[in-house]
């Protein structure tokens, strides 16, 4: 990622991250489907934080990262790689991905009316590829701020792999390339 690039933190709740990428010298942008929160971090962290939900992602100018920490596990499965597609979009070609999730099977509606999906690295890296995105690293750490739960995360580092339209046009590119060194016309 290019020094001091553009970063959206999605879900980004009372700012946390965002203040600490805003800190780093990074252009941070966050997104939280809660207006309250969006408020909170903004005022938090003092960049941008707009209300606005995954499902709605949508930005004009694209992104050089974008970090979803603990926040993709609140998206029924069966709406996760249309919301990842729009976070495919929503990133230059190359744009880095970090995102972490609980570990675990299925989804459960808890009593105080959250809505979570747990799942394992091999269902999830399945889905970041099925919406474009290649696959960087991904490990399983422990929750630090509740050390005495046996709640594990799943964290992944993955890009916005070129499209197959990109790669055939860069394959093209390279063609061209060589019939003009073969010909005496690059410099
Ligand atoms: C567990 S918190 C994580 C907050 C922060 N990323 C962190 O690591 O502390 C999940 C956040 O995702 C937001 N969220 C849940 N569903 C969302 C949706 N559909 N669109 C946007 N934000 C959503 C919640 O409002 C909440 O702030």
């Amino acid at each position: 990622m290019r020094p001091k690039g553009r970063i959206l933190d999605i879900g980004c709740g009372s700012g946390r991250d965002l203040k600490a990428l805003h800190d780093r010298g990074f252009e941070a942008v966050g997104i939280d489907a809660s207006l309250s929160l969006a408020k909170l971090a903004a005022e938090f962290s003092g960049v941008t934080c707009l209300p606005m939900r995954f499902e709605d992602l949508q930005f004009e100018h694209p992104f050089d990262a974008a970090w979803a920490c603990a926040s993709l596990v609140h998206i029924p499965k069966g709406k996760l790689v249309s919301v990842l597609r729009r976070l495919h979009k929503t990133l230059i070609g190359g744009g880095i991905l970090f995102v972490s999730v609980k570990v675990g099977k299925g989804e459960h509606l808890l009593r105080d009316g959250r809505f979570f999906a747990y799942y394992t690295r091999g269902e999830f890296e399945q889905f970041l590829t099925k919406a474009g995105f290649a696959i960087d690293q991904s490990w399983i750490s422990k929750d630090y701020l509740r050390p005495t739960q046996k709640i594990r995360w799943l964290n992944i580092i993955a890009h916005r792999a070129n499209s197959a339209k990109t790669l055939g046009r860069l394959q093209q590119l390279k063609k061209m390339k060589r019939y003009a060194d073969q010909n005496g016309h690059s410099r």
